[in-house]
């Protein structure tokens, strides 16, 4: 907490014990680091400034908002519990209420009812785990049943119980800064006499996983249509992460296909109709996108039909200058500030 004092970090959702705010700066800080979050939750608070703003709002303005920062069902759960909200008659002020929101899990919730109301719920989050399990020399894997509970205890034995809110971001900000994942400071660490991992040299062992998160490539063929001044896209569903965001006309291969054999699949013959004949144009080949478990490598091609084109016809047709209204996901927007 001494530490805290004098080191912590000056942002915008520590200025207030407005519910709402934390709320949105927790669900923005799910899997985001500070500096990439901060720009996103001064422009998300700008335009849906209370929980009702944000109730009334569409999902696409929603998700624009959200564009970019990824893992998207974020924000469809944010925007489906302001209404579950404002239907309760206002932002809930115990922990079960708070928990029972949409998106909200026990982490969400701890750090929501002790910044905002100063109640004693511990957070436990990849800071948490880390600090602890080096400070106290706990080898139990953080992601098997028993080292949730063993850490959940550890985290709530060790919580300021009069400063909860407070003690809660000390301990994030000093795992964010201090006790990094990577070549921790410990030459400056106020904890570094009485660290078990330290005293021991396990600092780089801990904290332990027991299953490594195995990456799968996936092969995308975006297909960006120009009849005359209009395009296609077409709104993504089904339950992967990038659901409800649009994209181009997609032909998914499982492998890398190269330009010739691009153009004779069957899944894009599909999509053209009988007797017309796009000119198809290679942009951007084997474009790179890294997400948490799987590797996207993706190819833009240029089709080239008349603007009364009869092909596409199951995708919704708009004017190439509509396109930057509608959320997509970052490989896309990429490649839209690129293509010029
Ligand atoms: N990470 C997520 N929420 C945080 C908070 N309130 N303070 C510091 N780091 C965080």
């Amino acid at each position: 907490m001494h530490w805290y004092g004098e080191n912590r970090r000056e942002l915008p959702w520590r200025m207030t014990k407005n519910p709402y705010m934390i709320w949105v700066s927790e669900i923005i800080l799910q899997q985001t680091r500070v500096a990439q979050g901060y720009d996103y939750f001064l422009r998300f608070v700008e335009r849906f400034p209370d929980v009702e703003t944000l109730a009334l709002a569409g999902e696409d303005e929603v998700m624009k908002h959200w564009q970019g920062l990824g893992y998207y069902s974020r924000a469809r759960n944010l925007h489906a519990a302001a209404r579950q909200i404002v239907a309760m008659g206002g932002f809930p002020e115990d922990y079960a209420g708070v928990r029972s929101l949409k998106g909200v899990g026990d982490y969400t919730a701890a750090a929501i009812c002790s910044i905002a109301y100063d109640l004693p719920h511990a957070v436990v989050d990849g800071n948490v785990y880390r600090v602890v399990a080096r400070l106290l020399g706990v080898s139990t894997p953080i992601d098997s049943t028993q080292g949730k509970h063993e850490f959940a205890a550890l985290a709530d034995a060790l919580l300021d119980r009069s400063h909860p809110g407070e003690y809660n971001q000390a301990i994030m900000d000093f795992g964010a800064l201090v006790c990094t994942p990577q070549s921790p400071r410990c030459g400056e660490c106020p904890l570094a006499c009485r660290c078990v991992a330290k005293a021991e040299g396990r600092v780089s062992l801990l904290p332990v996983k027991q299953h490594k998160t195995k990456t799968t490539n996936r092969y995308f063929n975006y297909i960006y249509v120009r009849a005359g001044a209009h395009t296609f896209i077409n709104k993504r569903t089904g339950n992967d992460i990038w659901r409800n965001l649009y994209e181009f006309p997609l032909v998914e291969t499982d492998r890398e296909v190269g330009e010739e054999e691009f153009y004779s699949l069957p899944q894009l013959r599909a999509m053209v109709a009988d007797g017309e004949q796009p000119v198809f144009r290679l942009l951007s080949r084997g474009v790179k996108h890294v997400l948490s478990h799987r590797i996207i490598y993706a190819n833009f091609y240029e089709a080239l039909l008349p603007e009364d084109t009869r092909s596409f016809a199951s995708f919704q047709r708009i004017r190439q200058e509509e396109l930057d209204g509608f959320p997509v996901s970052r490989l896309v927007s990429l490649f839209l500030e690129k293509k010029h």
